[in-house]
């Protein structure tokens, strides 16, 4: 079965001698690439379908969300926009919340938010446990999470949970918690963080999860200058999410090892933080990400092209750039190579927009540009 997007006004494909190509056409076969060109040689194709002079952008590829959770913080937002701080033991509001709800009404809830995800261009996500912070529960989180994608991350060490010493919690995460939840999770995760776990508990944590088949990522220096990006570097993570506050060592240390840096900038619209400066991190050679960070407490938008948006006038990103994080970034944080790009072979993961060129998803942001999502 072949299909052709004709009657492409801007095609952006990420090919590295020509990312973006103007009067383009795409032809996918059996749900990948086939072919980009020149509008005029496209090839025969079974179905057809006009982007109306549109841009094609490949599928946003969110590479940090924690989806499956019950309840809101709307409250806290509030109170946070009347000036009071943010503190990660908010966590512990929708967990209460999270145990009480059930299997399936979180299994509805997350695909309810899975599709407004997609409604607004993403078609690769990562989804995160942590809610649950016992054995069931987090089982549960994550059998929720791999009904939905195949990128899936245990954070049982998202905070230590009431009633618990931390020792002892670290204990049951990378004992009973792990053993129960590895089946289901790609990745393991631990905020690491002033309030949640310092670096010899989340080296134990992450370090555990690998012996356990899973691969690392990490929430670091979200909410001061702390040591959960020298340990991503350590490690060999795939990426440390956040880096709000870095040293000169942490960016030198990223751009060294390849970890990918994932920026979260709906976070610190929602916290009050200041942005990262991605700027800094691209100039040192970082390899960066733009993620929703979608969740209750501190970033409760499913809306990559607000994050980009949020990117280009915060944290000193050309719209070019913002729009390469949300997707070539995205996959190169959860290390895949299908998605992120259009060149021949890719998935075909894409999202034709209302729009003369991708440089409108900065440009007018709050603006819904998604005509339409197709995925492989
Ligand atoms: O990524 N940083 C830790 N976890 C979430 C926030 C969780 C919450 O406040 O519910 C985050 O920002
Ligand atoms: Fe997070």
């Amino acid at each position: 079965m072949s299909k052709a997007i004709t009657h492409v006004g801007e095609l952006v494909t990420w090919e590295p001698d020509r990312p973006v190509r103007h009067d383009a056409a795409l032809v996918i076969v059996d749900g990948r690439v086939a072919w980009v060109g020149d509008a005029a040689d496209v090839p025969p194709a079974d179905e057809v379908i006009d982007a109306g002079g549109g841009t094609v952008i490949p599928g946003f590829v969110d590479s940090h969300t924690h989806l499956v959770f019950a309840g809101d913080r709307a409250a806290e937002f509030a109170a946070r926009m009347a000036g009071q701080r943010y503190e990660a033991g908010g966590i512990r509001t929708t967990v209460a919340a999270t145990r009480a709800a059930g299997e399936v009404t979180l299994q509805n809830l997350a695909r309810a938010r899975m599709a407004e995800l997609r409604a607004q261009g993403t078609t690769t996500v990562e989804i995160k446990s942590g809610y649950g912070l016992d054995v069931d529960t987090e089982e549960s989180l994550l059998w929720v999470a791999s009904q939905l994608t195949p990128e899936t991350t245990f954070l049982g060490a998202h905070v230590v949970p009431e009633g618990w010493t931390a020792d002892d919690y670290v204990e049951l995460v990378t004992g009973d918690m792990l053993t129960r939840c590895a089946p289901y999770a790609k990745w393991v995760d631990v905020f690491c963080e002033t309030g949640a776990f310092d670096a010899d508990q989340a080296r134990t944590v992450l370090t555990a999860g690998v012996a356990a088949g899973l691969a690392p990522r990490i929430h670091a220096n979200q909410l001061g200058h702390g040591p959960g990006v020298q340990l991503a570097c350590e490690l060999g993570a795939a990426a440390a999410d956040h880096c709000t506050y870095l040293s000169d060592a942490d960016v030198a240390a990223l751009a060294e090892t390849g970890v990918v840096a994932g920026l979260l900038p709906g976070v610190e619209f929602s916290t009050r933080h200041p942005y990262p400066d991605a700027r800094r991190l691209l100039d040192a050679g970082v390899r960066i990400a733009i993620a929703t960070d979608c969740n209750p407490g501190t970033s409760y938008t499913s809306s990559m092209p607000f994050c980009i948006a949020l990117a280009v006038r915060e944290m000193g990103l050309t719209p070019t750039e913002a729009l390469h994080a949300a997707t070539a970034g995205g996959a190169a944080s959860l290390r895949r190579e299908d998605v992120g790009h259009l060149r021949p072979g890719a998935r075909a993961d894409l999202v034709i927009l209302d729009a003369p060129s991708h440089l409108h998803l900065a440009y007018r942001p709050g603006v819904p540009l998604v005509r339409r999502v197709l995925t492989a």
